[in-house]
């Protein structure tokens, strides 16, 4: 997709805010817990390779990604630090999982002789770094009983192809005030990893809301993804215990004005009709940009001042009602502060009755990401 360099719209990503949330974190943690800053879909929207900078710099021990290609993405760029794949993997790809020194979530044993199959063909010298899924209540991925979990372990003790790194769990609800499922499944978890004759490196539990919210298991290790983009996981719902800095700022221009007849009509559909005299500005961002045909009502800010997007939204522009005539170029902030008004990425999540990820995973490579 062409990245829209000649055109106003940007996401800003604050690289500061970033190495700043992860050193925030850090200072919480015991001294034996290690962070893992979580890059997947590229980094929640603000570009993997530039967050992983920022994580490193802040004291990101190593990453996590969903898919093989984003880890693959991080090693090409350079990063010698330790990855971990939290989704499947298809096994075929086990010698390229070891190749790159990649570490793997395993949710069954039939996975596990697959690929010491291929590693093995492969004549692969290294071993496959495994960490173990367990099922604890979030009903995705991971191994669910202590029969199941031994039979690996014991396969695992006898193979020459892999290595036992770690095992895990994650939760459904860390981010609710409500702690009963949270519970069930730290009991799940400790139980299972009780059966073990003995642990591997890494036992880990935590995502962000866990981190901020939770004592973490016998967890050494924490998956640290949207507190250090700087959101808060449950929507504002848990106060956050120190100040998260967001990271991504969405900004653009009003790049046509005019001012409109009585009844005038706006957008497709002809929905919106003006008053007499309104000044309407046009605002080059869409649907196609990830700003989503729903956000039809919802504000941006131009000289500090809440303007609404009316009319449908279009695939690549949009229309907002100005408050007066403004220049032609004038900027709009569509996320972000304005003369001290602000808009947050949770404002728009609440708008389309989403979450904040959805927001910024969503935004599309048509936008460029500028970052500081
Ligand atoms: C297994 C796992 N761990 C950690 C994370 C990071 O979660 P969060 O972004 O809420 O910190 C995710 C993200 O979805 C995940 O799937």
């Amino acid at each position: 997709m062409a990245i829209g360099i000649h055109r106003k719209t940007v996401a800003y990503i604050d690289k500061k805010a970033i190495s700043t949330n992860v050193q925030q974190e850090l200072k919480r943690l015991n001294e034996n817990v290690v962070l893992y800053a979580v890059v997947k879909a590229n980094g929640y929207g603000h570009g993997a390779v530039e967050v992983a900078e920022a994580a490193k710099k802040g004291g990101a021990s190593g990453f996590c990604v969903a898919i093989l290609d984003e880890a693959l993405e991080l090693r090409k760029a350079g990063f010698s630090e330790p990855i971990l794949i939290m989704g499947l993997v298809d096994a075929v790809y086990a010698d390229l999982i070891v190749l790159n020194k990649l570490s793997v979530a395993v949710s069954s044993l039939d996975w596990l002789e697959q690929a010491s199959e291929i590693v093995k063909s492969n004549g692969c010298e290294e071993k496959l770094l495994v960490h173990i899924a367990l099922d604890t209540g979030m009903g995705r991925i991971g191994i669910r009983t202590v029969e199941e979990l031994q039979e690996v372990e014991q396969w695992m003790n006898k193979s020459k192809t892999t290595c036992f790194e770690g095992i895990f769990t994650h939760f459904a609800t860390a981010d609710s005030p409500d702690q009963g499922q949270f519970k069930e499944q730290t009991e799940k978890f400790n139980a299972l990893v009780a059966s073990l004759p003995f642990k591997p490196p890494f036992i880990h539990t935590a995502n962000s809301a866990t981190a901020l919210w939770h004592e973490s298991c016998s967890s050494n290790m924490i998956r640290f993804g949207i507190a250090m983009y700087g959101l808060n996981p449950s929507g504002g719902i848990l106060k956050e215990p120190y100040e998260l800095l967001p990271a991504m700022r969405i900004s653009s221009e009003v790049n046509y004005v005019k001012q409109m007849k009585l009844g005038d009509k706006v957008g497709y559909g002809a929905t919106y009709s003006a008053k007499e005299g309104e000044w309407i500005g046009t605002v080059p961002i869409g649907y196609a940009d990830g700003w989503r045909r729903d956000l039809q009502g919802q504000e941006v800010l131009v000289d500090g001042k809440r303007c609404e997007i009316i009319g449908r939204i279009c695939m690549d522009q949009c229309m907002i009602r100005l408050p007066y005539q403004v220049e032609e170029g004038t900027e709009v902030t569509l996320v972000g502060e304005n003369n001290k008004e602000k808009i947050s990425l949770q404002d728009i999540a609440n708008h389309l009755g989403t979450i904040h990820y959805e927001i910024a995973c969503g935004l599309s490579a048509r936008v460029p990401r500028v970052y500081s």
